[in-house]
């Protein structure tokens, strides 16, 4: 079962020896996209849209790194600016030339942006921005959309896509143990795309709610009519702060991500992948008035909000980062990644459509993924559903054909083109009928 021009070598010497250092001594650092000792690879280099792994096995990549590669791996002109940048010295704690043009570059792309902290991962920046909405509003309670995913901080691992457990909304089901049970009480959790259920949990605790927080586009379930706008006037009605977590959707939907796409602006938001090639750095930006409370002058005068990191800043990332936005601005570039995407959207669809397997096909075109079920996906009880084990299946066939994806999404870059696309559709078709014929009684 190979796609033209894939052929998966044996496992070279050097591989095996590796992926038996990784089991000795890496229980949770890695990862792959599935579980299957059968496909456990180890990354050599990737180049473009193309990864090879130890054994030189090349595959077409959408995965990108869980997103970050917008511009694909290793691009010339993010190389080039860093490799410049690595001479001058890499991270001085100090502020910096990049980290303070990064910062004006951010303010005048992203609508939602007066003021801008960098720190390093998604999960710290969506862990101040709630940091920053209970301090603004003198209140902890936080309410999140049932499936969304806000990263590793322990008030955002709550009822996000890996729940199996379901309370009724809005009890919040811890996604890890280690989870102080105390904070369970300080998290709400409504259901994506219900206004209705969402506006009455605002409105029932109002006075104790900081601050709401959401995927605009939820994992790759996109917001239904008048959701996003809902949510805007239901907060500023009652002057709670709205956080876009758009550590995914910053600069891949848009230059000023979700919130330009959706045409919805929030208080704060989180930036992270996308935003830099894949060279660690996440942005925390918004209300002036609310990110002022981050200012150490703040310490002297009350209700400073500490926001902080060793690397936050640093010059190499903030370097990448303008060089990747300036490879973004050039003219044409959202056209041709948002046509290459509908194309694998479409082929995809079509492929599964012709052979009898249910599927729906959700997203915005630079990052989707299929769900294997006849039902509309519109929310995480519709999303669960899905038939999993035939989504494993169908990653796993993929890497046969030499198609590297994450268990869930698809995410395209501009360095993928119609060659590789085509390769792909061809592939969509080869694993459509691999998967129909597996099904046969
Ligand atoms: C929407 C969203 N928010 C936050 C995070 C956490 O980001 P990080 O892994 O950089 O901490 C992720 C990571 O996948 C994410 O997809």
């Amino acid at each position: 079962m190979t796609s033209p021009g894939f052929k998966r070598r044996a496992r070279s010497q050097r591989e095996q020896a590796l992926l038996a250092k990784t089991e000795r001594y890496l229980p949770a650092g890695v990862r792959n996209p599935t579980p299957s000792p059968e496909h456990a690879m180890v990354i050599d280099r990737a180049s473009g849209c193309r990864i090879r792994d130890a054994s030189g096995n090349e595959y077409i990549d959408y995965l990108l790194g869980s997103g970050p590669l917008l511009l694909g791996h290793a691009h010339p002109a993010v190389v080039e600016a860093v490799r410049r940048q690595l001479e001058r010295g890499s991270s001085y704690l100090m502020v910096n030339e990049p980290a303070i043009e990064l910062a004006e570059a951010i303010v005048q792309t992203v609508p939602c942006a007066e003021k801008v902290c960098f720190n390093s991962t998604g999960s710290e920046s969506t862990f101040f921005a709630m940091r920053l909405a209970r301090a603004f509003r003198g209140c902890d309670k936080i309410l999140k959309f049932e499936g969304g995913f806000h990263g590793m901080n322990d008030y955002a691992l709550m009822g996000n896509q890996w729940t199996r457990e379901l309370r009724d909304f809005p009890a919040a089901v811890p996604n890890s143990a280690g989870i102080p049970r105390s904070l369970e009480a300080e998290v709400l959790v409504a259901p994506f795309n219900d206004l209705e259920t969402t506006t009455a949990i605002i409105e029932q605790h109002a006075d104790e709610l900081a601050g709401v927080i959401i995927e605009p586009l939820q994992r790759t379930i996109a917001p239904g009519p008048g959701f996003l706008q809902g949510l805007r006037d239901v907060t500023l009605r009652h002057e709670i702060p709205l956080i876009f977590d758009e550590v995914v959707t910053g600069f891949r939907l848009a230059l000023g991500g979700a919130q330009e796409y959706y045409g919805v602006v929030p208080d704060l938001c989180a930036l992270c992948k996308g935003i830099a090639s894949g060279y660690p750095i996440s942005v925390l930006c918004g209300r002036g008035d609310i990110m002022a409370l981050a200012s150490p002058t703040r310490q002297v005068s009350g209700g400073y909000v500490a926001q902080t990191g060793t690397f936050s800043g640093n010059a190499v990332s903030c370097t990448a980062a303008l060089a990747t936005l300036r490879e973004l601005q050039r003219e044409g570039t959202y056209e041709r990644l948002f046509a290459l995407g509908q194309r694998l959207m479409d082929g995809l669809q079509a492929a599964l459509d012709g052979v009898g397997i249910a599927v729906q096909v959700s997203g915005e075109p630079p990052a989707f993924q299929p769900w294997f079920t006849s039902h509309e996906v519109r929310d995480f009880r519709s999303a669960l559903q899905a038939d999993a084990a035939m989504n494993m299946r169908f990653t796993e066939s993929l890497l046969d054909h030499g198609i590297v994806k994450a268990h869930e999404k698809f995410f395209v870059s501009t360095a993928h083109g119609d060659e590789e696309v085509d390769l792909t559709l061809a592939v969509f078709r080869s694993v459509a009928e691999h998967l129909a014929a597996s099904q046969q009684p």
